[in-house]
């Protein structure tokens, strides 16, 4: 099948794929407690893509170019018999990397089977080392202990382990160095994250975001870095490493050093709509051709109508008008993952 590219001469390379929209943490950055309470509708089990239907879409994904497979969710490990999915997005032709973001509290009992499956990396969530931050961080639900044990184990089974840390100012910005001292040395790559303006309920402030040049003066007092090729193009993170070559550290930049041009992601959510932005505000229904299209046509027509389309870059024209355009009404990272 021909790849495709979007209006702005982007590829269609990597799809990430959200399998449930619950979570056991309540990040106060992404499902704050407040708004993800006891009577959030979450999607009932017929609303969720099946395997069988993921696999499907990852078939005819990969006829459109895509290579890479994301598992995200919430948190993807909720979703019952996850290795059986990875199983099968592993055996399709075509399927050259997969990985998962996970906040790795499942993450020590799931490891092995994980990696059994296929998977071959996973980015762990982990904002703090402190137990009272990382408790307020992800809503008072998880231990830094289990989540290191889970990273731990992941690294013991062969998975290539990155660790997502995300700064918000005033919350655990004291912990930027700490991290850095904690993780080098290791072989896991820690990567620190600019808050963003995802969804709608996290009330973010241009205020709460440390900035990547801020970070990186902070890790260059403890140990100077050297700025480093990205590995391929299109990378989200910017790397750089300690001047004794052994541990990288990467920067993602979404609010002040966008990186759209290159953005060749597609979003699949836990009910089957399709979204070509992080910050969208609507999606297209996969799900209903996925249960009434026999031979996929009317599902690749729809893939590569939407890709076509696509102009999306909203971190580069992010604005007080754009934020003020999507108020209320963006797609929250929950339902979409990462
Ligand atoms: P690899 O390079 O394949 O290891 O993965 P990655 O860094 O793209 O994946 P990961 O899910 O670990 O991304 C880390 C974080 O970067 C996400 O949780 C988001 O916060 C952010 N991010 C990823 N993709 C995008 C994107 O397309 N746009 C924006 N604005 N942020 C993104
Ligand atoms: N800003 C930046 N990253 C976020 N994530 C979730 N919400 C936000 C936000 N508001 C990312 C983090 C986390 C992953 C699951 O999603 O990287 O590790
Ligand atoms: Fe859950 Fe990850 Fe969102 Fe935290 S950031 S609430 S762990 S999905
Ligand atoms: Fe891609 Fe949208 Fe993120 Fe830009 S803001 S990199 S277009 S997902």
């Amino acid at each position: 099948m021909k790849h495709v590219v979007d209006q702005l001469q982007r590829p269609l390379r990597d799809l990430r794929i959200s399998v449930t929209d619950r979570c056991n943490f309540r990040c106060s950055y992404c499902m704050p407690a407040e708004v993800f309470g006891p009577d959030y509708a979450f999607l009932p089990h017929e609303k969720i893509l099946s395997f069988e239907e993921i696999e499907r879409l990852v078939k005819v994904f990969v006829g459109f170019g895509v290579q890479k497979i994301r598992i995200t969710g919430g948190e993807p490990l909720l979703r019952k018999d996850l290795p059986q999915l990875i199983k099968r997005i592993h055996g399709v032709e075509g399927v050259e990397d997969i990985a998962m973001t996970t906040n790795g509290t499942l993450l020590k009992k799931y490891a092995q089977a994980l990696k059994d499956a296929g998977l071959a990396r996973v980015s762990v969530s982990l904002d703090s080392l402190d137990e009272d931050r990382f408790l307020e961080m992800n809503g008072r639900r998880g231990k830094v202990k289990t989540v290191l044990e889970g990273i731990e184990k992941a690294a013991q089974v062969g998975l290539q382990v990155k660790i997502n840390m995300v700064v918000k100012k005033g919350k655990n910005e004291q912990d930027i160095v700490q991290m850095a001292e904690f993780f080098k040395g290791k072989q896991h790559i820690l990567r620190y994250i600019e808050y963003m303006d995802v969804g709608n309920s996290n009330g973010w402030r241009l205020d709460d975001v440390v900035a990547k040049k801020d970070i990186i003066e902070q890790v260059n007092t403890f140990s100077p870095l050297e700025a480093i090729a990205p590995n391929y193009k299109g990378e989200v993170a910017s790397r750089f490493e300690y001047q004794d070559k052994k541990t990288e550290i990467g920067v993602i930049s979404s609010v002040t050093e966008s990186f759209c041009s290159t953005c060749s992601r597609a979003r699949i959510s836990a009910e089957g709509k399709l979204y070509t932005c992080l910050f969208a505000t609507k999606g297209t229904d996969l799900r209903e051709l996925l249960r009434v299209d026999e031979d996929d046509t009317a599902i690749k027509n729809c893939i590569s109508t939407v890709w076509k389309e696509r102009k999306d870059r909203y971190s580069d024209e992010r604005n007080e008008q754009t934020m003020a355009e999507r108020k209320k009404s963006k797609i929250e990272m929950s339902h979409i993952g990462g």
